[in-house]
C-alpha cells in the first residue's frame, strides 16, 4: 500500500478545505458558476483526483463516530435507470457513513414519472429542489451531461449509456495508487469489451494525466475501442497500442484491467460471438508477473474464473471496497464536509 499523505491534510477536524473550486472543475451550472457537477472524466482532473485520493485514505483511517459529523444533515438522491449493485449501495454506503441521507428510485425507468415521459431536466429541477446532491445513472450517453445544467444541486454520473462512468474510474486509478503507491509508469493492458465498456472509457482518460503510462488494448475486434476515442487519447498523449495476442501481453503487465462484455447492449451476433477468448484463470494467472494486479470493475460473468481469486494479484475485491472511500471523499468535497 502507498505510504505518505501530504502535509496539512492529516486531520479531519477542519483543517480540509471544503468545497475549494479546483482546476478542471468545468461543468458549471447556469448562473451558479461554483456549482460542480461529475458527469464526465473531464470535469476532473489529475490534481483533483489526487486530493481525492488523500481525503479517501483520511476517510479510511478516521473512527467512524468522527466520519459520521462530516455530513450530517445532508441529504442525496439516487436515481437508477438501470441496474446496480456496487454503485448504487457504495453511494448510498457512502452518505450514510457520513451522516447523510439518501432518498431514490431504484428502477427509475419504471418506478418513477420517467414512465410518464417526464424528461430529465424536469426531473432534475424536482429532484434537485428536494436534496443536495444527484446520485445518477442512465441508459443515453449524453442525457445527463445535457440535462445537468438545469439542476440547482451537484449531479454525479454513476454510468451513462455506453459513454463514461466516471466514479468507476476514480475507484479504479485509487486502486492502482494503493496497489503500486503511484500512478505513473504502469504498464496497463486492457481487456474485454471496449467499445461499450463505459468504465474502460473514462479510465483510459484518467491515465492520459500520468506520466510514461503504456496501455496494451485486448479485445475481440467487432468490439474494439471507437477509432475517435483512441485518437483522442494518442491526441493526449498517451501511449496507446491495440494489442494481437492476450497471453503475449499478461507475460509483461503490470495491471490486467479485465471487463465484462456489455451484452445489454451488443448489437449483433458477431459481437456476442467474439466476446469467449479473453477470460482469465489460473493458466492466465500463471503468464503474470508476481507484482501484477487484476483489476475489474464487477460484476464478473466468467471472465475471471473464481479460482484465481485467491491469490495476492486479485485485486477486484479491493478495488470495491476503495469505492466506498472514494465515493466517501467525493461526496464530502461536493457537499462541503465539516463546514457546511
Ligand atoms: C460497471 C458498469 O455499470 O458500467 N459496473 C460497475 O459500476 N461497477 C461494469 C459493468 O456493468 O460491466
Amino acid at each position: 500500500m502507498a505510504s505518505g499523505l501530504s502535509a496539512g491534510t492529516n486531520s479531519l477536524n477542519g483543517s480540509m478545505e471544503s468545497s475549494p473550486k479546483r482546476e478542471g472543475q468545468s461543468t458549471t451550472n447556469q448562473g451558479q458558476p461554483n456549482l460542480k457537477h461529475v458527469v464526465s472524466v473531464k470535469d476532473l482532473s489529475r490534481s483533483w483526483l489526487m486530493t481525492l485520493i488523500e481525503k479517501a485514505e483520511l476517510l479510511r483511517q478516521t473512527p467512524r463516530p468522527l466520519v459520521r459529523e462530516r455530513l450530517a444533515g445532508a441529504m442525496v438522491a439516487t436515481l437508477f435507470y438501470e441496474p446496480s449493485t456496487r454503485t448504487r449501495m457504495s453511494f448510498e454506503a457512502a452518505l450514510t457513513r457520513l451522516g447523510g441521507s439518501i432518498i431514490g428510485a431504484e428502477n427509475a425507468l419504471e418506478n418513477s414519472s420517467a414512465k410518464k415521459g417526464e424528461t430529465l431536466s424536469d426531473v432534475f429541477r424536482v429532484v434537485g429542489s428536494y436534496v443536495d446532491a444527484i446520485v445518477i445513472r442512465h441508459h443515453e450517453t449524453d442525457a445527463v451531461a445535457q440535462a445537468s445544467i438545469y439542476s440547482p444541486v451537484p449531479v454525479i454520473s454513476a454510468g451513462t449509456g455506453s459513454g463514461e462512468h466516471p466514479t468507476q474510474a476514480m475507484l479504479d486509478m485509487y486502486t492502482l495508487w494503493r496497489e503500486y503507491g503511484h500512478l505513473d509508469g504502469l504498464k496497463i493492458t486492457v481487456v474485454g469489451d471496449l467499445k461499450y465498456g463505459r468504465t474502460v472509457h473514462s479510465l483510459l482518460q484518467c491515465l492520459t494525466w500520468f506520466e510514461g503510462v503504456q496501455v496494451t488494448l485486448i479485445s475481440p475486434k467487432a468490439l474494439s475501442l471507437p477509432s475517435d476515442m483512441l485518437e483522442q487519447l494518442r491526441a493526449s498523449g498517451l501511449d496507446v497500442k491495440q494489442g494481437e495476442n492476450f497471453h503475449e501481453a499478461l507475460k509483461t503487465t503490470d495491471v490486467v484491467y479485465q471487463t465484462r462484455i456489455q451484452t445489454e447492449r451488443l448489437v449483433d451476433d458477431a459481437e456476442a460471438q467474439a466476446a469467449k477468448d479473453y477470460s482469465i484463470g489460473l493458466t492466465e494467472l500463471g503468464l503474470l508477473l508476481p507484482h501484477a494486479r487484476i483489476l475489474h470493475p464487477l460484476p464478473r460473468v466468467g471472465e475471471i474464473d473464481p479460482s484465481v481469486d485467491q491469490d495476492h494479484r486479485a485485486a477486484y475485491f479491493r478495488q470495491v471496497e476503495n469505492g466506498l472511500y472514494m465515493r466517501m471523499a467525493l461526496l464530502d468535497e461536493l457537499l462541503g464536509g465539516v463546514a457546511r
